[in-house]
């Protein structure tokens, strides 16, 4: 496979195979409810997920009243979350396509969500599309940035790629994931330069302790405002 993918296929073939993640990660939770903009009413509020999946994380923001919008560049993860928003009658304006050419326009969101998305990514296509989710959020606006971190047990187990990429990992919680790029500190904080003010920027260390033994989960999350 090319080294450098702006979209791994391995999660169309995923998606079309039935993967499905039906309810929101917590940490979404957390950061919607601590950072939308209080003085608008809910339906103001404007969220966008980047990489949106099966909309799950989405779905809980719908249900919450908030108007919510979903790019992911996997058709059957965007047919699968259209499907369940219209089951449970929710609006929720979801497009197929990558993350790097945001079809939105500019200054319009008050909140991003990246939940183990652009991860998925080499560090050239991550800049692009921070890039990207600047134009998008309103100044103010604020973005959560959730790579995987070079702590994590897996990454050992894979092989250098180019544009920051691991590879064919084969060891650990992310065997099977595809192309990963795994963040260390510098690499997180560079992404968010200039035009952000870091508000809280977390890394995560989960270890197990029995099966496998001494695995250890780790991941960053970063909570960012765009000033200008
Ligand atoms: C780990 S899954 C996370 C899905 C969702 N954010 C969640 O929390 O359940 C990564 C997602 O990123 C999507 N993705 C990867 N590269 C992409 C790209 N260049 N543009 C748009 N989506 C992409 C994949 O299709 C997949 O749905």
């Amino acid at each position: 496979m090319s080294e450098t993918l702006t979209f791994d296929p391995i999660w169309e073939e995923k998606y079309s195979q039935g993967h499905s993640q039906r309810y929101p990660w917590d940490a979404v939770v957390s950061f919607v409810f601590r950072h939308y903009p209080h003085h608008k009413p809910r339906h103001e509020v404007r969220i966008l997920e980047v990489g949106c999946g099966t909309g799950s994380n989405l779905w809980f923001a719908a249900r919450e009243g908030f108007c919510v919008s979903g790019i992911d560049a996997s058709h059957s993860a965007v047919k699968y979350a259209q499907k369940r928003f219209a089951e449970d009658n929710l609006t929720g304006d979801f497009r197929t396509g990558t993350f790097n050419q945001l079809p939105f326009e500019n200054n319009y969101f008050d909140l991003v969500i990246d939940r183990g998305a652009i991860t998925c990514c080499g560090l050239s296509v991550a800049q692009q599309t921070v890039a990207e989710i600047r134009r998008v959020l309103q100044t103010g606006g604020k973005f959560f940035f959730n790579p995987y971190s070079d702590r994590h047990s897996s990454y050992v187990s894979g092989r250098p790629g180019s544009d920051g990429l691991t590879l064919d990992i084969s060891a650990g919680t992310l065997v099977g994931v595809g192309q990963i790029c795994l963040y260390g500190r510098r690499e997180v904080e560079s992404l968010l330069t200039d035009a952000w003010k870091m508000l809280s920027l977390q890394h995560l260390e989960i270890v197990e302790q029995i099966q496998p033994q001494y695995m250890l989960h780790a991941e960053w999350r970063a909570i960012s405002e765009k000033v200008y």
